[in-house]
């Protein structure tokens, strides 16, 4: 069994992440300061004498050096991050600090004490709105914000440093995650986030544009297996590769399913599409199967049910 060290271990996808690795029977030790990660994320794993916890910030001087000095793990999953693409637009100070500069202190900390292999939480954001679907890794990366460009930076600082000292780094584009633990505070909270609240509170859900916009959504039940299997199989080479479905879904297709389980609730209400706004977007699944050997194993269906029955 391996030790793996999650950073942002509080938050939405690096919570699960800690649970599939538990369940795995790895020992984990997680780090988070708790800006926008959760304590009662990590209720499940904090009842296993397998997970310890630091609460600290990657980007702080020494935080994260200091940990690993001492751990040694045999793998880093770092999730730490800024989130959100509009607040990388209205910050793009702390953006650099908590995405670019963060990373380049996990990969200086896996080079000084050789941890052999780093899996990164990049984003389909750094394809910008690039149409050509559905999107390879190869095409050339063209982020239209603060945060996609700061993804696209990080994965080349931990290749760079891959192929200087010989670690293997793995960085997954994640396209839309979903599932329990989503936060939906913000009208920028992931839309089926959103509309879950929504339905719950029996109020109507607002569609921007036509609802015919498409998006490849991902469980994050599926992300946490893919972190997994990149943290712990033996073998990997470093790359890139799309975390996704492959399949689009279209807000309409989101709404049917909402409302078998909510029959009660009001129309939905139509907003002018947001600005910035892409149509569709969908990811190549290809190259995930081929370097890790993962496909997705939830439908959005099950991933819906699942949502609405736990919360
Ligand atoms: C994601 C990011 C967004 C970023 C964009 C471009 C998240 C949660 N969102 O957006 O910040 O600008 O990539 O890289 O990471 N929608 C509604 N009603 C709602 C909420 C959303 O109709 O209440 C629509 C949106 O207008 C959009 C679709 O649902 O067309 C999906 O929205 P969202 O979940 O924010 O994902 P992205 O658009 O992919």
């Amino acid at each position: 069994m391996a030790h793996i060290l999650v950073t942002g271990a509080a938050g939405f996808i690096g919570s699960h992440t800690v649970d599939r690795l538990l369940a795995a029977g790895h020992d984990v030790t997680g780090m988070d300061n708790f800006r926008t990660g959760r304590r009662a994320n990590l209720e499940a794993a904090g009842k296993s004498s397998r997970f310890h916890f630091h609460e600290l910030d990657v980007a702080a001087p020494g935080a994260l050096d200091g940990v690993v000095a001492r751990l040694r793990p045999d793998a880093i999953i770092h999730l730490a991050a800024l989130v959100s693409v509009p607040e990388s637009v209205a910050n793009p100070e702390l953006n650099y600090t908590l995405n670019v500069h963060a990373t380049h202190l996990v990969a200086e900390a896996a080079r000084t004490h050789r941890v052999p292999r780093v899996v990164f939480a990049s984003s389909a954001a750094v394809y910008g709105d690039s149409t050509a679907l559905p999107l390879h890794e190869s095409i050339a990366g063209r982020p239209i914000s603060p945060y996609g460009a700061a993804k696209l930076a990080s994965e080349s600082i931990l290749l760079g440093h891959a192929a200087a000292f010989g670690l293997t780094v793995r960085c997954h584009r994640y396209f839309n995650v979903f599932g329990p633990r989503q936060d939906p505070a913000s009208p920028y909270s992931g839309v089926i986030s959103i509309f879950d609240r929504r339905h719950r509170e029996g109020k109507a859900v607002t569609i921007y544009g036509d609802g015919k916009q498409t998006r490849d959504f991902i469980s994050v039940h599926d992300v946490a297996a893919a972190n997994a299997i990149a943290a712990t199989k033996p073998g990997l080479r470093s790359g890139v590769a799309n975390i996704c479905t492959g399949r689009a879904t279209s807000l309409l297709d989101l709404l049917k399913i909402f409302r078998k389980h909510f029959p009660a609730v009001p129309p939905l209400v139509q907003g002018e599409p947001r600005a910035g706004d892409i149509v569709h977007s969908l990811g190549a699944p290809d190259e995930a199967r081929a370097a890790l050997g993962f496909t997705s194993d939830v439908t959005v269906e099950e991933g819906l049910d699942e949502l609405i029955r736990v919360g």
